[in-house]
């Protein structure tokens, strides 16, 4: 097994440890019992929890940690202030205390969800994170961040809340839809993108064993991802500046999420926006051609889009750029490599685009 620590200063100086393995889960055990809470609530969603809950329910039990298991529908649509409310209800009648704890097992969305309710909960309880979903491994579980969704609004509600530690067994990827590990590839490619050209070359070489939910090449593409965020992280913990790099690529794919109502996919939303800024930065900081051109067949290899879908009007896309939360005084901004595994270097990694440059990037083909 593998650990990476992220020191955190949030809310006080703390230690997050990441263990990247099969053995992971059995060390969350171990560290459960070891914290000794008074009560630990298992959250997952109902595709998850059906597949993978008794499993972690019956180790726990065996090193003497009783869990109670909460499920909420699945789906993005799902990470709702309703949805917490509900799982608050059930919380106080299973007489949760601060002595609590909450083990988040499942994708993205069961991550931020139930560390929001973590956040929250008699003013934060400890919260461990088991990551499902390759986004999640690659990406969402790192970092300390929750939220939930508003109508029309991504992630408007939240908290930093740091995970007591993050447990990633890539072997719960074998039940993971196909698509699904597509999509989250879109995540790894940005990683290769903002820091390490390497993940490229392990995708463009290795591909087949990336697929290969036991295989190291994984393993170690996932210990690449984690060391970036987490040097990310520590740099900037609470967004103020240099996190933005992260958000290579999410100008363009939150703008066309929201134009699509959140029907399109994220991962697929990332690779074109991905494309797309990277035709920016190669007006604006001389991005190379080249490197343009091996970063759009990358996602391509991965089975990933690089063109804008049929139908979505740029018009739109720009206006919905415009309420993007980096934007300042009216101007969108874009974080932007200079060329591969390089962003734009110091605490603000952005820079303002000018409309008509973003129309000419969304409409090249
Ligand atoms: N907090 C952060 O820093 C951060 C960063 C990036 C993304 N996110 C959030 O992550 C979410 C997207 O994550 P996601 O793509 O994992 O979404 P998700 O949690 O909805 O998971 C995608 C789908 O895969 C299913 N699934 C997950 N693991 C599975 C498994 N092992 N076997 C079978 N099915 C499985 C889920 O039930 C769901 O249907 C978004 O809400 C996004 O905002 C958060």
């Amino acid at each position: 097994m593998r650990t990476i620590e992220i020191r955190s200063g949030l809310p006080v100086e703390s230690i997050c440890p990441v263990h990247l393995g099969p053995d992971a889960p059995g060390r969350l055990v171990q560290d459960l019992a070891r914290a000794g809470y008074g009560r630990t609530v298992l959250i997952s969603d109902s595709n998850v929890a059906p597949l993978h809950a008794d499993q972690l329910t019956a180790a726990a039990a065996a090193a003497g940690v009783q869990t109670d298991l909460l499920t909420f529908p699945a789906g993005e649509r799902f990470k709702t202030r309703e949805t917490k409310a509900d799982i608050e209800d059930r919380l106080a009648n299973l007489k949760v205390g601060r002595d609590g704890a909450i083990v988040a097992l499942g994708g993205g969305v069961t991550g931020d969800l139930a560390g929001f309710v973590a956040a929250t909960w008699s003013r934060g309880i400890p919260v461990y994170q088991v990551p499902t979903s390759l986004l999640a491994m690659a990406d969402a579980a790192i970092g300390g961040k929750t939220a939930l969704d508003l109508p029309g609004a991504k992630n408007r509600i939240g908290a930093f809340h740091t995970p007591e530690g993050v447990y990633i067994d890539p072997s719960y990827l074998k039940t993971l839809p196909a698509d699904r590990f597509t999509s989250g590839l879109a995540e790894v490619v940005k990683y290769g993108v903002i820091a390490d050209p390497g993940i490229l070359s392990v995708l463009e070489e290795r591909f087949q064993a990336v697929r290969e939910p036991d295989s190291p090449v994984l393993l170690d593409l996932l210990v690449s991802c984690v060391r970036i965020k987490a040097a990310v992280v520590q740099e900037d913990p609470l967004e103020a500046g240099r996190r933005a790099v992260l958000n290579f690529g999410h100008t363009v794919a939150h703008a066309l999420e929201a134009v699509s109502g959140y029907d399109i996919d994220h991962g697929e939303a990332v690779a074109v926006g991905m494309v797309v800024e990277g035709r920016l930065a190669a007006d604006i900081t001389g991005f190379p051609g080249e490197e343009l051109e091996r970063l759009e067949q990358c996602l391509v290899h991965a089975g990933l889009p690089v063109k804008l879908p049929q139908g979505f009007d740029p018009a739109e896309i720009l206006e919905a750029a415009g309420a993007d939360k980096k934007n300042r005084e009216g101007r969108i901004r874009c974080a932007l490599p200079v060329r591969l595994g390089e962003m734009i270097p110091g605490p603000d990694p952005t820079v303002a685009v000018n409309l008509p440059s973003l129309r000419a990037a969304l409409a090249a083909d």
